[in-house]
């Protein structure tokens, strides 16, 4: 696999109280995406500020840093061909309200801040390792070969 690319994604604080983190996992699954960091944790003011800096002068900014750390959440890193655009175009619009039937937020969510789901923006490039290495180390991250790969891949 030559154009192999990881991405970070999130199961935000919604989705953890909602019990919608199988499902946002399943269809990652499903659709051939490889896991290969997990972790559950809370957020902390700091790391939500890391994560979140482009929207630092945005009016929203403080409701989003609380709502990002009002719970637990599960960040996740997902490797696979295009992995960074694919997974946008699940999770679908920022709000739910706009987001088609299908996605991640179009099935699930019917607001713009319960969203349900984060993942790097694939129009930022680097965006995506700039978030794994924000949420993980590198000896947190497992190397392995899924056994469909071989029919997934040409
Ligand atoms: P995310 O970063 O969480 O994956 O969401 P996104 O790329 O689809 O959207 P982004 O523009 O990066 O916005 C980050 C989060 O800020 C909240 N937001 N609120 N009140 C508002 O106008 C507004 N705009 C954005 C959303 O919760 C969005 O997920
Ligand atoms: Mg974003």
């Amino acid at each position: 696999m030559t154009d192999r690319e990881r991405t970070f994604v999130m199961a935000k604080p919604d989705a953890v109280q909602r019990g919608l983190v199988g499902e946002i996992v399943s269809r990652l699954e499903d659709r051939g995406l490889k896991m290969v960091g997990a972790k559950f944790m809370r957020i902390d003011q700091d790391l939500a500020h890391d994560h979140y800096a482009e929207h630092e002068d945005e009016p929203f900014f403080d409701d989003l840093v609380s709502f990002i750390t009002s719970g637990p959440v599960l960040a996740m890193v997902w490797e696979g061909h295009d992995a960074t655009r694919q997974v946008r175009e699940m999770m679908g619009e920022t709000d739910c309200r706009e987001a088609a039937p299908g996605t991640i937020r179009g099935d699930f969510g019917l607001d713009l801040q319960n969203n349900l789901v984060h993942g790097s923006d694939h129009e930022d490039p680097g965006a995506n390792e700039r978030e794994i290495d924000l949420f993980f180390d590198e000896d947190e991250l497992v190397d392995y070969e899924r056994v469909d790969e071989t029919w997934l891949y040409s």
